[in-house]
């Protein structure tokens, strides 16, 4: 399977965002990476509904929509009104994951849980049949531009093992200081989906950035 590039805006030049999307749009990124904060959660804000209705509007790309905040499940209609695909919540926010996870797909949306650098992939034992996608976090959360935490490629391996043992359909997706260079150990250790912020916004020809993840 070719590998998935699902770029994070969170990177991109808010005053110029539609000339950022229709970028994406030309380019050969699979989806949009879309991570709302709330200043809880983790120790900053991006944005929120208002700005992503605004890319909603104008993407051709599928949605990823990674929320970074305290009870998710409280805005699943937003995310679905939205018209997302994804809709990536934390596991470290959801008490009563099974239930959020099922709540997600009922609203027509494609489950996808989270876990933080600190959180072992050996807890989602019970909820990957469940899901779709894996987000396994490279950074802490909250911020664009951090070092890979290199611990993630073991992180990578033990799920992929994870996963054929249970029978699980879910992508695994990683987010946070990808790159060339971190990108291509990921997808040898067995990722499918790579979120790039700075390594695609903030190089000189990001569509060209694109292509190299995409053919890792
Ligand atoms: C971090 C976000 C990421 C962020 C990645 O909390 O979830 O999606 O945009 O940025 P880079 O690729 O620059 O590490
Ligand atoms: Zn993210």
């Amino acid at each position: 399977m070719k590998t998935i590039v699902s770029p994070s805006i969170l990177s991109a030049d808010f005053s110029c965002l539609a000339r950022d999307i229709e970028m994406l749009n030309q380019s050969e990124a699979d989806w949009v990476h879309a991570d709302i904060m709330d200043g809880v959660f983790v120790p900053n804000i991006s944005f929120g509904f208002p700005v992503l209705k605004s890319v909603a509007r104008i993407t051709q790309k599928p949605l990823d929509v990674h929320l970074m905040i305290v009870q998710p499940e409280k805005f699943i209609p937003e995310v679905k009104a939205l018209g997302a695909r994804f809709m990536n919540v934390h596991y470290e926010a959801c008490p009563h994951l099974h239930r959020v996870v099922q709540q997600i797909r009922e609203a027509g949306m494609q489950p996808a849980v989270t876990l933080n650098p600190a959180t072992p992939v050996a807890l989602l034992k019970d909820i990957l049949a469940d899901v779709d996608m894996v987000l396994l976090m490279s950074v802490n959360p909250g911020f664009g531009g951090q070092k890979f935490i290199e611990h993630t490629l073991d992180k990578v391996r033990e799920l992929r093992e994870l996963i054929a043992q249970t029978g699980s359909h879910a992508l695994i997706e990683v987010d946070g200081g990808v790159n060339l260079e971190t990108g291509a150990r990921l997808t040898e250790a067995g990722a499918n989906v790579l979120v790039a912020g700075s390594a695609i916004f903030n190089a000189p020809d990001p569509a060209a950035a694109i292509h190299a993840l995409k053919s890792l």
